[in-house]
């Protein structure tokens, strides 16, 4: 019998039952361990950056819900840039969104050019243009901030028959909302550090592949580059995963209330939710989507109106990110993404739908 989200969320990778062990083991702190007098034996833990049981434990949720063998690290750019430092080789090609999150297209225009990679930018609701000569596609579906969606197996199809690879960023969805791997992906990469851990207490990433190639080329890389997650906060990861069908139910049902209020305010302009039916991604999302998340965008009419809906409002939080327990909200012209000045995106937090919704209405009356 295939476990529902919650039971699946709460049980992956922890360890089987053993009597006097605890339920869920703690973090286990350690730089070197002892050696063998006689040297390392393989398979027995020598060293943290490449040995640590925590971060194991961390892994093995992960993989059971990405479905693929994982590798933590220590935040989302270190997992991404992984993935893309060991596909990628000079005179390579790479086709990535031109609407998602500007960290990552900022690597591709400078470390990845520098590299003689070319770098092809794509929309991600498209039109994509042919694969023949790509190496590697980057899809970020729903991106970040636009939350446009892209068919992920479509495109994925068609970048296979080409000879090119793809990688899927899923932060904005989870594992639960999509398994990229099973839509035809050979990657999921991931920031953790939103909604899957969810607290905004830590950075975190990962990446998830089916391919042993792939996966030893990126082990390799963490092992060079030495980005992994402290055991104090792979612990928490997989304290705080155990929440997260509940955290995005209420993240869903927020973010439900809180685009049709949005949509009925004669300030507001362009709503962005794929859960909203007359959104342009909500016909590819809901058809391969398992849940939207809690994230919403719209447009005030200027930066200055943005400020005051912030100063009015008492639950929603002026800070960057998303997917966190808390609602959010932050102008994202501020930090270089190409939108414009007033273009605002909402991370639902887990407050009681009523209470946001008031709270939201109200800012936005004074606002205006
Ligand atoms: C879609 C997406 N991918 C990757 C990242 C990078 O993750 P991190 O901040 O954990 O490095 C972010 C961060 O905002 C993101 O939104």
């Amino acid at each position: 019998m295939e476990y529902g989200d919650s039971t699946r969320c709460v049980h992956a990778g922890v360890p089987a039952a053993a009597p006097g062990q605890p339920l869920m083991p703690g973090p286990v702190f350690a730089a070197p361990y002892h050696l063998d007098p006689e040297g390392w034996t393989p398979g027995v833990d020598g060293y943290g950056r490449g040995d640590n049981p925590t971060r194991r434990v961390l892994e093995a949720a992960l993989a059971e819900l990405e479905g693929g063998d994982t590798l933590a690290f220590a935040s989302g750019q270190a997992a991404i840039t992984a993935a893309l430092m060991a596909v990628l080789r000079p005179g390579d090609t790479l086709m990535l969104p031109s609407d998602g999150y500007y960290n990552v297209r900022t690597f591709a225009s400078t470390v990845l050019a520098e590299l003689q990679v070319e770098v092809v930018e794509v929309p991600t609701a498209g039109p994509y243009p042919s694969f023949d000569g790509v190496r590697l596609v980057l899809l970020e579906s729903p991106a970040n901030p636009t939350l446009d969606v892209v068919d992920i197996a479509a495109v994925s199809a068609a970048a296979h028959d080409a000879g090119a690879l793809v990688a899927v960023d899923n932060t904005a969805a989870t594992p639960l909302g999509q398994r990229p791997l099973d839509l035809g992906a050979d990657l999921s990469v991931a920031s953790g550090t939103k909604a899957l851990s969810g607290h905004s207490d830590l950075l975190l990433g990962y990446v998830a592949t089916r391919s042993p190639d792939l996966l030893a080329a990126m082990t390799a890389w963490r092992s060079l580059a030495g980005g992994i997650p402290s055991p104090f906060d792979a612990w928490l990861a997989r304290r705080s995963l155990s929440t997260l069908d509940l955290r995005l139910s209420r993240h869903t049902a927020n973010a439900a209330a809180l685009s049709a209020l949005l949509k009925s305010h004669p300030l507001v302009r362009g709503v962005r939710w794929p859960g909203l039916v007359s959104d342009p991604s909500y016909a590819v999302a809901s058809q391969q989507m398992r849940r939207i998340p809690g994230i919403v965008g719209f447009e005030l009419p200027s930066a200055s109106h943005v400020a005051a809906f912030l100063r009015a409002s008492r639950l929603v939080l002026a800070a960057t990110s998303f997917g966190g327990v808390h609602t959010t909200a932050d102008r994202r012209a501020q930090w270089g993404d190409r939108t414009s000045p007033g273009f605002v995106r909402l991370s639902c937090g887990i407050e009681d739908t009523a209470d946001v919704v008031a709270d939201v209405r109200q800012a936005l009356d004074a606002a205006s």
